[in-house]
């Protein structure tokens, strides 16, 4: 089969590699309809080389159609359209039976002390092959995958797989009081998606910043008040002021960090490099797109009382934090990777109906050929050709 494989930074090819087949009673083949390249997929493109093989099968957001089935897996047949969760959870432990399929007892990756394994991401996660390929084997497949409907379009039911569960999950752990109001830093696809389900879930305002002009474009024309980080010298005092003088009732960060300690500074000369010149000089000098500040930002921007809520991935061991401004503000913090399974049945009905309230149906801007993901990598994270979301089609 033909897969999207890592050869080192910012190197991804497709590949012609063995057919994946079943392995465990527990595992099922699908043949991949759409697989969506994420911004978790960009901390591999670029930094964290270190964890992941030459080789190694990249994605964590596929769908498609039952090729087989191993002896266990009863809830789907050969033949069903179903989307498959980024976690590999087993349903079963202890922490699965308690919403926490992210850290899932059976398939936690001891040898890095991680939590539940995922697919297509890295040794700290068990380094299982991905779905940006034409067949997956996805593991505990008894439990993980979603079966949908036949008919309405895959990009209904694709960010299921992602997407949608940890937009929710950042939105829900955002703890928004009824009318209240959140700040949503970072309006690329997972920010974007917070604030949909932040106003589709009863949020007063909703204010969302980014320095992407047509990303902070895309969020206004969803009715979100938007601030571009580049343009304000006084970023706090501006959002401030748009909050009755004391800031939003929650902030998410969906901005993430690729790196930490010495290697940041560097990194984010790198990263300013991929944005319009402008617009990253501005940045550096206003903003500092070294990403750790997203997250100070965060904890500056919220409300005395509020809390913050991180779906950016973070991997630093020692990153310094701000701590007499928290334990001062009285501030709660939520983080962690989505328990996509938890989430799925307050999210079927949302994209199943005729009235798309979160407008998936129009979300991704990109539909390109597996073929050409290495061109799909390049445009998502230079942020060129108004890339926002590519679904690869196999
Ligand atoms: N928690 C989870 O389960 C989970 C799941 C998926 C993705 N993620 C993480 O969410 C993050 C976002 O993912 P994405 O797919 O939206 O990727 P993305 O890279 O497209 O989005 C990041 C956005 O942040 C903006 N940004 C960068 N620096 C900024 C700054 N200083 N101030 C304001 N905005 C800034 C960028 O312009 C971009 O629009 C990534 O870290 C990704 O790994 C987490
Ligand atoms: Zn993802
Ligand atoms: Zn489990």
């Amino acid at each position: 089969m033909r897969a999207v494989a890592w050869h080192g930074t910012h190197d991804v090819r497709v590949d012609t590699v063995p057919d994946p087949t079943i392995e465990h009673p527990t595992d099922a083949i699908i043949r991949v309809t759409s697989s969506g390249i994420c911004g978790s997929d960009l901390h591999l493109y670029e930094v964290l080389g270190p964890y992941i093989d030459e080789g190694d099968i990249l994605g964590h957001e596929p769908m498609g159609i039952v090729e087989a089935v191993g002896a266990e897996v009863t809830h789907i047949a050969v033949g069903d359209r179903v989307v498959i969760p980024f976690n590999i959870s087993c349903g079963h432990c202890h922490m699965c039976s308690t919403g926490l399929q992210s850290q899932c007892e059976t398939t936690q990756v001891r040898e890095y002390g991680t939590g539940a394994a995922l697919l297509g991401y890295t040794k700290l996660y068990g380094q299982v092959p991905g779905g940006q390929a034409e067949l997956l084997r996805v593991p505990q497949a008894h439990y993980g995958p979603i079966k949908v409907p036949e008919g309405p379009p895959d990009d209904r039911f694709l960010y299921l797989s992602d997407v949608l569960p940890t937009a929710w999950q950042a939105v829900k752990y955002a703890d928004v009081p009824e009318g209240g109001s959140v700040a949503v830093l970072g309006l690329g696809p997972i920010g974007e998606m917070c604030t949909r389900v932040a106003q589709h879930l009863g949020a007063g305002r909703v204010i969302g910043l980014d320095l992407v002009p047509e990303r902070l474009r895309r969020s206004r024309e969803h009715g979100v008040e938007t601030v571009d980080v580049g343009a304000h010298d006084d970023l706090v005092g501006h959002v401030r002021d748009l909050t009755d003088g004391r800031g939003p009732d929650a902030v998410i960060d969906a901005v993430g960090m690729e790196a930490h300690g010495a290697v940041l500074g560097k990194l984010a000369q790198r990263l300013a490099g991929f944005l319009p010149d402008a617009v990253a000089r501005k940045a550096i000098e206003v903003a500092g797109v070294d990403r750790l500040s997203a997250l100070h930002l965060s904890i500056e921007l919220v409300r005395r009382g509020g809390t913050v809520s991180l779906s950016g991935v973070y991997g630093g061991a020692v990153d310094p934090m701000p701590m007499l401004q928290m334990f001062d503000k009285q501030l709660t913090l939520r983080m962690g990777q989505a328990n996509v399974r938890r989430w799925i049945d307050d999210l079927l009905p949302l994209v199943t109906g005729d009235d798309d309230p979160l407008g998936v149906e129009s979300f991704a801007t990109h539909r390109i050929p597996l073929e050409e993901a290495p061109h799909g990598y390049e445009i998502f994270q230079k942020k060129q050709d108004g890339a926002f979301k590519v679904v690869l089609k196999p």
